[in-house]
């Protein structure tokens, strides 16, 4: 079977690029285990920055329904337990995580795209959560993801009410962090993923790393987190000299 899933390493970030089309790049268990793969992999772990796109047409038209038919709970938990937390091990990525988006957005594929820290959607593309139509719901962190980035109406509105959501109304909502003419979403999200490695690295992970716990924690454990951080950041050589050369200048 031909691998549906490529890697891409460049200078600034490895691109990671679901290539499935004629399908839609819809999400399989293949692409499923692939994108574990592609996760765990050296290119990727060292990379500065992770690109996931789907390429000039479309990004993901979600998962694979032709596959998920039919299965019982047992199957459907055995799925979970091998490679169907990959949203979860795309969220767990230690560098800074960018989707460039054109066309469909759709169901598992949006629940990809939320599960990076930068949504770069093209004019054209469309977004859409078309599962409680079809009788379930988003679930590879789906609808959580939407709740901590939206808010719950907002959430409730994407999920339930909306039959499509295009580029400029997904940016109005907060789904995405910029709209980018036709074409532009890769050159985009490397032109970023360029910005992004240039400042320290420890910096950029930490920080994101917190930023990611803080809706899970107190007000307290998150302050806490924050200086403790700090403590770890303001000891390193990286620190010390920027912070001298500025005081300096
Ligand atoms: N799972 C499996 N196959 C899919 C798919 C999915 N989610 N989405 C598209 N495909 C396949 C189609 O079956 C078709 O395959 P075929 O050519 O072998 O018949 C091919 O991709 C092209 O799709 P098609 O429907 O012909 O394209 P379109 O441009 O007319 O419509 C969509 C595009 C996205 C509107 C339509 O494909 C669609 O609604 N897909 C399902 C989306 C969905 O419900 N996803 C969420 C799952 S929870």
């Amino acid at each position: 079977m031909p691998d549906v899933v490529a890697l891409e390493p460049h200078e600034h970030a490895c691109i990671i690029r679901l290539e499935r089309p004629a399908k839609l790049n819809a999400i399989s268990e293949q692409v499923e285990r692939e994108l574990c793969e592609a996760v765990a992999s050296s290119e990727v772990r060292d990379a500065p920055c992770v690109i996931f796109t789907g390429g000039e047409t479309v990004f993901s038209a979600g998962a694979d329904l032709s596959e998920t038919r039919g299965y019982g709970p047992d199957e459907i938990l055995a799925t979970y337990r091998a490679t169907g937390d990959f949203a979860e091990r795309v969220a767990d990525l230690a560098q800074p995580t960018l989707s460039a988006i054109a066309g469909y957005c759709i169901g598992g594929g949006l629940e990809l795209a939320l599960a990076t820290d930068f949504r770069i959607a093209e004019e054209g593309s469309d977004f859409r959560f078309p599962e409680v139509a079809l009788g379930i719901l988003p679930s590879w962190g789906g609808t959580q993801r939407a709740v901590r980035l939206l808010g719950p109406a907002r959430a409730k509105e994407l999920i339930l009410l909306r039959e499509r959501v295009d580029a400029q109304h997904a940016r109005s909502l907060g789904l995405v962090t910029e709209v980018v003419p036709n074409g532009e979403s890769l050159p985009r999200a490397l032109e970023l993923a360029e910005r992004l490695s240039g400042l320290p690295r420890l910096a950029v992970s930490v920080t994101k790393q917190v930023i990611d716990a803080l809706p899970e924690t107190s007000r307290q454990a998150g302050l806490g987190l924050e200086r403790i951080a700090y403590g770890l950041l303001a000891q390193t050589d990286n620190a010390t000299e920027r912070l001298t050369e500025r005081v300096t200048q």
